[in-house]
């Protein structure tokens, strides 16, 4: 089958698939205890969808297109099943890229297996290394030292990192210098990621956000900076290089500059819904057509006319309104 294109002409080649919709951490701006506390309904697990679904459709995907999977969640982790769902799917023919984001905290016990299960590159999210900041992040009592040594476990056996910092004003901007320098250090990849409004629990508000200007105004006090070109069409993050050196530093700026127009990327959230944009009021539920007699060359058809249809453009459109009254997905569920 051609290529497959949406009403804008971006082809679809990216899948990010959540695993599961749980997590260790409680992250203020993703899962807000008091929304996802004792009493919140998580997904029953016959609700997930099982590894053998996961794979069927993966298939379906890179048969339409797709050459780049990531897998998210929640924590995927948590998932017992993981290092057996990577080893599936690296069995898949034309799937070029597996990748993972994770919290990392349980890379310490689990960085082995799912290295040994043939997954090469994974995203830690660390948001700070002053461990009473990065406690208050997380609000679970998880040290920064638990992830920076899920990070050297995971380098210890083979796979590559690169780290994800969610920057919020108020939460941590003093750790933006503290954290480029170590990482810089270390010669490992740091993204930083514009606060966004994705899902309704989190708080947003536009004046919460710190720009990749503000951002970079601030490491240019420190560091000396030049532009890298994209490797490929729809590259999330913006890319530097800290001249003189092979480290990059990236920025994703979902907020300030959008980069709606090379979108090539579907959704599948952690019950199996598929989603065409992460700020998405609606999903196709494909588990439903999973389980129901549909056979391979039905799903990849239903997948096909969804991406044709396709208008989705949020960032580019977004307002203060929107971020606020628009009814969204919430993150743990969708898996950013
Ligand atoms: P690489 O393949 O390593 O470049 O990973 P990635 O940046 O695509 O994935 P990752 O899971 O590390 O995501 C980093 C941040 O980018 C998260 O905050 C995601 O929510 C955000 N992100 C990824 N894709 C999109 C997108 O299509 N739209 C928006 N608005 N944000 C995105
Ligand atoms: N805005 C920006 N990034 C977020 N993430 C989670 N919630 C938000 C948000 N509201 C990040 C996580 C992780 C990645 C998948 O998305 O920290 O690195
Ligand atoms: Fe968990 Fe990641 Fe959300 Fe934090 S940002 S609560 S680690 S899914
Ligand atoms: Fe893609 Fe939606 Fe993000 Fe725009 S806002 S880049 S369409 S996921």
């Amino acid at each position: 089958m051609a290529a497959i294109t949406d009403k804008f002409g971006r082809p679809l080649q990216d899948l990010r698939i959540s695993i599961t919709d749980r997590c260790n951490f409680r992250c203020t701006y993703c899962m807000p205890k008091e929304i996802f506390g004792k009493d919140y309904a998580f997904l029953p697990k016959d609700h997930l969808l099982n590894n053998y679904e996961i794979v069927r459709l993966a298939r379906a995907f890179v048969e339409l297109g797709v050459n780049k999977i990531r897998l998210t969640g929640g924590e995927p982790l948590l998932r017992r099943d993981l290092p057996q769902l990577i080893e599936s799917l690296n069995a898949i023919n034309g799937l070029e890229d597996i990748a993972l984001t994770t919290n990392a905290s349980m890379l310490p016990n689990k960085a082995e297996a799912i290295k040994a299960a043939g997954l090469k590159r994974i995203n830690v999210s660390l948001d700070a290394l002053d461990n009473e900041i990065f406690q208050a992040v997380n609000d679970n009592g998880v040290s920064s030292d638990r992830v920076l040594k899920g990070i050297e476990k995971a380098l210890e056996v083979g796979l590559e990192v690169k780290i994800n910092m969610v920057v919020k004003k108020g939460m941590n901007e003093s750790e933006i210098i503290p954290m480029a320098k170590y990482f810089k250090e270390k010669g490992i990849t740091l993204r930083f990621i514009e606060f966004m409004d994705v899902g309704t629990t989190n708080g947003w508000d536009f004046s919460k956000v710190v720009s990749k200007k503000e951002i970079m105004q601030l490491l240019a006090e420190h560091f000396e900076m030049e532009p890298v070109n994209p490797m490929y069409l729809g590259e999330v993050a913006k890319r530097y290089r800290y001249v003189g050196t092979n480290t990059e530093v990236g920025f994703i700026t979902s907020v300030s500059e959008s980069f709606c127009s090379s979108c090539t990327r579907a959704r599948i959230a952690a019950d199996g819904r598929l989603y065409t944009c992460l700020f998405a009021s609606s999903g196709f539920d494909l588990r439903k057509l999973l389980r129901s007699d549909a056979n391979d060359e039905e799903i990849k058809e239903t997948i096909a006319s969804i991406w044709n249809k396709r208008e989705d453009r949020y960032s580019d459109e977004r307002t203060e309104i929107s971020a606020k009254n628009k009814k969204k997905i919430e993150m743990s569920y969708i898996g950013g």
